[in-house]
């Protein structure tokens, strides 16, 4: 059954969305799915903004069909050539032959590498500032190297004033009927799997979201249509603002986020007690995760959140406890900036843990790891009160 919608004139939405995937790229759970969005204008010349995830193949491709209506299909245009996206261009070729690519010259490139020769005499090579006029709609290209693939582009039709963003203000999330930001209550609904979105798949090319939000700041935007997730056509300044957030590494809030890992329980209650302390001197927002059981892509979007971030760690195999190493390799490759750390180590022959974390924090850009260092020796006693006391203190000085 063809499920599409008009979202502007002319222009339909015909992606699709996949709840049966556990791990987007492998890696990152998807409890609530995931949308793949495919774009189709019909003017004097159709034109199809990418494809599709080979998931969902067969509702794209019934959909396609479907926003046609018999007429040819006359451009692809490939904002963005990884597979999720790009799966079913070979398909699409195969059913319009007569179909024309459009793409960037590194498009090709990746076009090639996925699919050897396909469509190589029907390419159209675009670069920054070219247009495509395909009647009453002229797209111009703007490139987005880095956000979060080299050959990124996005096309902005003036008629509508739509602007087709790619990865860019997307998130993770099935469609749940709605296929606007307003259908939902985005904050509520959206909000979190948007940042953790962001955070792990483009949280580590904030300059270059920076440079994509000064052209784009130069447009009249009425729409953004983006790869994944709902369309936007109100409220983008918010939407826009929490992007200006994340791609500066500004905190959103004020809040405090207390990570632990704890191989008995002993660090995990030194956690929860420090915790409550927080929470109580200084009546702000504090968020509790242990490391090995929440996926570290839920935790680096909890730090892209907040200000002020706690670990407490066991020192094990006189290192790091595993799962809080891996958690501070993604804090590095993301390039997390800007938060204030407090760190807490538990050991029961020789703690090493603390120090060995404030070096790795020391790598990230302005990063400010607080002095006082909480030692726990196997399990928090009466006797550390003083020093867990002065520890949550100074956290909350900061
Ligand atoms: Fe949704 Fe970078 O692909």
């Amino acid at each position: 059954m063809v499920n599409i919608r008009e979202i502007t004139k002319d222009t339909t939405w015909l992606g699709g969305s996949d709840r049966r995937l556990a791990l987007f790229e492998n890696l990152f759970p998807l409890p609530d799915g995931v949308s793949y969005n495919s774009y189709l204008i019909r003017d004097d010349k159709n034109v199809l903004f990418d494809t599709s995830d080979a998931s969902i193949a067969g509702q794209f491709l019934e959909n396609l069909g479907g926003a046609l209506a018999g007429e040819k299909l006359d451009y692809i245009v490939i904002l963005h050539m990884e597979p999720d996206h790009c799966a079913e261009i070979a398909d699409v070729v195969t059913r319009y032959p007569d179909v024309q690519l459009v793409g960037g010259a590194q498009t090709f490139k990746f076009l090639d590498q996925f699919f050897p020769g396909l469509g190589k005499d029907s390419r159209l090579i675009v670069k920054e500032g070219d247009t495509l006029s395909t009647g009453n709609h002229t797209f111009h290209f703007v490139t987005a190297p880095m956000v979060h693939w080299p050959e990124v582009l996005m096309a902005y039709d003036d008629y509508t004033k739509t602007l087709f963003s790619a990865d860019a203000f997307g998130t993770f999330g099935a469609l749940d009927g709605g296929i606007f930001a307003d259908d939902h209550d985005f904050e509520k609904e959206y909000l979190d799997e948007a940042r953790r979105y962001y955070s792990n798949i483009v949280g580590k090319y904030g300059p270059q979201v920076q440079a994509v939000l000064k052209k784009a700041a130069g447009l009249d935007i009425a729409m953004i249509a983006p790869l994944h997730g709902p369309v936007w056509r109100k409220d983008i300044p918010w939407f826009i603002d929490k992007y200006q957030k994340w791609s500066t590494y500004t905190p959103e809030d004020d809040g405090i986020v207390v990570i632990y890992g704890s191989l008995y329980g002993h660090t995990e209650s030194a956690a929860e007690t420090a915790a409550a302390y927080l929470r109580g001197k200084s009546g702000k927002d504090v968020k509790v995760y242990d490391v090995s059981k929440t996926h570290s892509s839920y935790l680096v979007s909890e730090i892209f959140r907040a200000s002020k971030i706690v670990l407490f760690c066991p020192t094990y195999n006189n290192g790091i406890y595993l799962p809080m190493a891996a958690l501070l390799h993604d804090l590095s490759a993301l390039n997390v900036q800007n938060r204030t750390f407090a760190v807490a180590e538990n050991g029961t022959w020789a703690p090493a843990a603390g120090k060995l974390i404030k070096e790795e924090l020391a790598k990230l850009k302005n990063v400010k790891v607080i002095e006082n260092m909480l030692t726990i020796k196997s399990a928090l006693h009466p006797t550390d009160q003083t020093a867990l006391e002065e520890f949550v203190d100074a956290v909350i000085k900061e």
